[in-house]
């Protein structure tokens, strides 16, 4: 792939999260005219109680995040850093963003990856600490040595919240999809920056299904464990371009001990 449209991918997805756009999936990325997410579904807090979002002080959703304790929410770095700690918010317990269901918090402490520069070089991880206790089951972290779930061909789901497509009309409900894990080689044909110690993709080989600009900071789940982060793509949703995700397995340590 030209470095060139890589790059235009990830400054199209920096820019969706300061403008607070957010989808699963725009449903025909160049037309915008599908309001609806391609492939995923109206998911239920109920199932996934730790799915958490994270918005400005305006509560202006912008990206995800997943609680993996009381206090601790693991999300991306590049989300961590998109606002000052002091403006971050963290909304837990509500399913549809129009209601005032569930906690808000304001972050107490942020803890972002040491090696973290751009969500293309990997470690795109980060742990907020909460001021606010959340009362909700957290999702469970996997093991360093847990090859199996990152296994190819695993199903696993992706949630988050927002807008169908950039400018469309907008998804106030939690949404979740299936996506396949891929292969490290495969990966790394579609994107010559994977990184497999670090990152993992999903996806499937026609596209169709994927998360997208602000569902980033959300969780890719096996069960209720944690195995990928949203980070990245190419457009969203496109044939060969599976969505890019940090790899949780690789943090556990770091991550248990702050969150
Ligand atoms: N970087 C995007 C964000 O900040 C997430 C992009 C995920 N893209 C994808 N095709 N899976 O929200």
């Amino acid at each position: 792939m030209p470095n060139k449209s890589r790059r235009r991918g990830v400054l199209t997805a920096a820019a969706a999260v300061v403008a607070g756009a957010v989808a699963l999936v725009p449903a025909a990325e160049a037309t915008n005219t599908q309001p609806y997410i391609v492939g995923g579904t109206e998911a239920s807090i109920a199932d996934h109680p730790y799915a958490v979002y994270l918005t400005d002080r305006d509560g202006h959703q912008f990206c995800g995040g997943v609680l993996i304790s009381r206090t601790g929410v693991l999300t991306a770095a590049h989300c961590a850093q998109a606002m000052k700690r002091q403006q971050l918010r963290v909304v837990a317990g509500r399913q549809d963003q129009r209601t005032s269901a569930g906690v808000v918090s304001e972050v107490e402490k942020v803890w972002v990856s040491p090696q973290f520069k751009d969500p293309t070089t990997g470690n795109d991880v980060a742990v907020l600490t909460l001021e606010e206790e959340m009362p909700y089951r957290p999702a469970k972290l996997p093991d360093a040595s847990d090859a199996e779930l990152y296994r190819e061909g695993t199903k696993a789901r992706v949630l988050g919240w927002g807008r169908t497509s950039d400018g469309g009309p907008r998804s106030d409900y939690l949404r979740g999809a299936l996506v396949p894990v891929v292969s490290d080689e495969g990966c790394k044909a579609s994107f010559s920056s994977y990184d497999k110690s670090t990152m993992l993709c999903a996806g499937y080989p026609d596209g169709g299904v994927d998360a997208c600009q602000g569902d980033s900071g959300g969780p890719l789940l096996v069960g209720d464990t944690v195995i990928g982060i949203v980070s990245w793509g190419e457009g969203c949703a496109r044939p060969d371009r599976p969505g890019v995700y940090a790899r949780v397995a690789a943090f556990t340590t770091d991550v248990r001990s702050q969150g």
